[in-house]
């Protein structure tokens, strides 16, 4: 298992450009099985999880081919309606998978995806969803195996809960069914508004995307496109968090402002300045942060859960006391304990975590836990006094595409070993 090295206190600067979003290119990777024709990917991420989903296409008998970071896919010849159990394993989120299988194939066999790193991840409102709009599914031994042999029905789903998953498979799954579907309480990420886009350019006739009610008229056939992943707005939120901490001044080229708008006012308040223009985004930090009084995980347009890690990272060295409330995943703490080993005071109590700011960090052996806690422990390491060797690189390479190159050519000093 590879590890990274880091050199902390060395202060950033430049301009570093943007990887293309994770989680819109896993949903449209999916959903690219409707059309029995070839997508073009454009600006889609290098990452495990990207290769994941590739695999699984390739499994199913799709065509997937990787240019850099173009990624063509064909799922003309699809010959299969299962997923194996090692490779829901190595994915949780493969569930984005089970609508567009069941819409091509109408049969879907996958197990469940099971807990990860940050808590379980039920999936209890896809399958209502997928219930609502005419699939038999039956659960057993972990398995889920969902039949509509006469084709998905539009349906009016009101969801209990703004899912980002469940409104990707009910989209995924109503674009070619029979008459309307209406998503109330819908999720409203900019990555739902994406694969909205792609699959519209493909034929899909879906309204609302990015807003809470979405409407989709299904439609008989779907043709694959060209389309452009849009810039990852968490790998932009850690990158801003690793400028914050070192006191830096850096540009991040290839972003959408309007996706960061939950999370610039934060930097600020901690004291950095902040100018967009156009798709460049500059940061520059003051020597000493201050502390952000409250950071509550909220659906978009809230503050993201993925970035509580990241920035969580950025207020250990604040000038006082910052609070956070994750209020989306039960157990997203995990990186605390590592932070602290990096002299971090940070107390956890049920979903609120409490950050005393520390004078310094230094350096030591930390273990990353999950993806976002990765990204945090290396922000941390950044100002860390000394050498930090972060173990558990794999979870940064599920959604950061090269990290410690991209950090080491805005002046950072990371080592893989
Ligand atoms: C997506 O996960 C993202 N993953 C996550 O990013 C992100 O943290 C999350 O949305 C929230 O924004 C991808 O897009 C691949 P949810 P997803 O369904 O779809 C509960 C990362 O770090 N829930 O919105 O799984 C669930 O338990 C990853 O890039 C149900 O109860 O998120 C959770 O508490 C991590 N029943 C909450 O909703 C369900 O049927 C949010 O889950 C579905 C979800």
């Amino acid at each position: 298992m590879s590890k990274l090295l880091i050199e902390g206190k060395k202060q950033l600067y430049g301009d570093v450009c943007v990887q293309g979003a994770k989680n819109s290119a896993l949903p449209i990777l999916a959903s690219s099985i409707l059309c029995g024709s070839e997508s073009v990917l454009h600006n889609c991420p290098n990452l495990s999880d990207v290769d994941t989903a590739i695999k699984i296409l390739r499994y199913l008998g799709c065509k997937a081919k990787r240019q850099d970071n173009v990624l063509t896919v064909n799922s003309d010849g699809m010959s299969r309606s299962d997923i194996p159990v090692s490779m829901m394993r190595e994915m949780r989120s493969s569930i984005i998978f089970l609508g567009a299988i069941l819409a091509r194939t109408k049969r879907a066999r996958l197990s469940f995806p099971g807990g990860c790193e940050i808590g379980p991840r039920p999936i209890d409102l896809h399958l209502k969803a997928l219930r609502q709009m005419g699939a038999e599914i039956e659960e057993h031994h972990g398995i889920i195996d969902c039949t509509a042999p006469f084709g998905l029905n539009g349906a009016k789903i009101a969801l209990s809960f703004p899912s980002v998953g469940a409104t990707e498979n009910i989209i995924i799954s109503a674009a070619t069914a029979k008459g309307t579907t209406t998503i109330t309480n819908a999720a409203r990420e900019p990555e739902i508004s994406d694969l909205a886009d792609y699959l519209n350019s493909c034929g899909a006739k879906i309204y609302g995307a990015g807003e809470g009610t979405i409407i989709i008229d299904g439609t008989e056939k779907l043709n694959g496109c060209q389309h452009f992943i849009i810039p990852d707005r968490i790998v932009a939120a850690t990158l801003m968090s690793a400028a914050a901490i070192t006191g830096s001044h850096i540009t991040l080229r290839n972003i959408i402002a309007s996706h960061l708008e939950a999370v610039i006012p934060f930097f600020e308040e901690a004291g950095c300045e902040i100018s967009v223009k156009g798709t460049d985004l500059s940061i520059s930090s003051p020597h000493r942060l201050k502390a952000v009084k409250m950071v509550r995980t909220m659906p978009y347009p809230g503050f993201p859960t993925d970035a509580q890690a990241p920035v969580m990272a950025m207020t250990c060295l604040a000038n006082g006391t910052s609070v956070f409330v994750e209020n989306i995943f039960e157990s997203r703490y995990r990186h605390v304990g590592e932070l602290a080993r990096l002299g971090a005071n940070i107390k956890v109590e049920g979903k609120v975590a409490v950050v005393e700011g520390v004078k310094a960090l230094s350096g030591a052996a930390v273990e990353a836990l999950d993806l976002r806690g990765a990204a945090s422990l290396l922000v941390a390491s950044l100002a860390a006094e000394g050498i930090t060797e972060l173990d558990g690189v794999k979870y940064l390479e599920r959604g950061y595409e090269g990290f410690e190159t991209v950090l080491n050519s805005i002046g950072a000093a990371v080592k893989k070993i």
